[in-house]
């Protein structure tokens, strides 16, 4: 791997009209500009560049398309008041990459070369920052395999891409609005040994017919619970999900099936730091019930870049409906949200040192 490959930066001649702040919603605007890198056999990771934003050209036999060799990551560039950019912890998005190329066997990426390919193209892209309060600009990249072959094995082609895009909330356009979740005990998202903890796209296309079929019943998504027993809580798919009960917190440890948030690394981080105990342990469904029938179940929230701070208003499990605080934005998951968002505004001081202005 070359370590000092420079960024070749050709600029789009044909600059998009800026989209609506009020009605941005999440992902649906892409910026002029992304970055790519090309993999192969004899070069390694090579040719970094920025190029206009414009559809791809890949053979039908591109082996992502067969058989589903893809990662991604998430995060966020934040515009503060005084007109600085800030991004979040990119330190831990890159790591995950890079755990997700192992899992997934694509080659690993030289981490100061990703870090300087966010920086540059957000850089390149800083008039595409939001600056309306609860918007940012979503930095999605991603791994496909692009080899023309259609044999079952790793491929031995690949493109990293980087494209952004200006975003409102995950749900439904409204930041702290409480989410319904059914609790899906039929269907599972990931099995012990398979690949649940890293951010692979099969992942996600594992997740949409029990997401549809909650979606039908009045739901806006699934926790899913663990693949063996259907008994444990694991995650929600879009976001990892935290309990408050009797003035403790909970959420379920990253058992090799739960994807390792760095939302929820942050939660775990500020809880501790408030003095609130935080444990991280094994979950079962008829617990978090327990807890709720004896009135000890305070809050629920969901946790993710997307979703940032996700208040759950009711959760739906088999014949039992537990709404929560009334359906209404809990206190302790409204502090969350806005002392974590106060740090990636760039509004409150950084003691955890999250931020790396751009
Ligand atoms: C994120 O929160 O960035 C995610 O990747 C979740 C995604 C499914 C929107």
């Amino acid at each position: 791997m070359n370590m000092n490959q420079v960024i070749e930066f050709i600029k789009s001649d044909r600059l998009k009209e800026k989209p609506d702040l009020e009605s941005l919603g999440f992902g649906k605007h892409f910026t002029d500009h992304m970055f790519i890198l090309d993999y192969n056999k004899v070069q390694g990771w090579h040719s970094p560049r920025i190029v206009p934003f414009e559809p791809l050209v890949l053979s039908p036999s591109a082996m992502v398309f067969h058989y589903g060799q893809a990662i991604f990551e998430g995060l966020k560039a934040y515009k503060t008041n005084d007109g600085r950019t800030l991004l979040f912890r990119p330190d831990k998005n890159i790591e995950r990459l890079n755990r997700s190329c192992e899992r997934m066997c694509i080659p690993p990426i030289d981490p100061d070369l990703v870090l300087e390919a966010i920086v540059r193209l957000v850089e390149v892209e800083r008039d595409w920052i939001p600056n309306k309060e609860g918007t940012s600009l979503y930095i999605r990249p991603f791994i496909i395999a692009t080899e023309p072959y259609l044999g079952v094995r790793p491929a031995s082609e690949y493109k990293f891409m980087i494209i952004l895009s200006p975003v409102g909330a995950y749900y439904s356009g409204r930041q702290l609005v409480p989410v319904k979740i059914y609790v899906e005990d039929e269907y599972v998202r990931a099995v012990p040994g398979g690949v649940g903890h890293v951010k692979t796209s099969g992942n996600y296309a594992a997740s949409l017919y029990a997401q549809k079929k909650a979606e039908e019943l009045g739901y806006d998504q699934v926790l899913w619970l663990d693949g063996k027993e259907n008994k444990y809580v694991e995650e929600v798919g879009s976001m990892n999900i935290f309990f408050k009960i009797n003035g403790e917190v909970y959420t379920p440890k990253l058992n090799g099936s739960i994807l390792s948030g760095i939302t929820r690394d942050s939660v775990i981080q500020l809880v501790k730091d408030w003095g609130v105990p935080v444990h991280e342990e094994r979950i079962a469904i008829e617990d978090i019930f327990n807890a709720y029938k004896n009135g000890e179940l305070e809050e629920v929230f969901g946790t993710g870049t997307a979703a940032v701070i996700s208040p759950v208003g009711e959760l739906k499990w088999n014949e039992h409906k537990m709404l929560l605080n009334n359906s209404e934005t809990g206190e302790f998951s409204k502090k969350l949200y806005e002392t974590i968002t106060n740090i990636q505004y760039g509004k409150a001081e950084d003691k955890f040192g999250w931020t790396k202005e751009v």
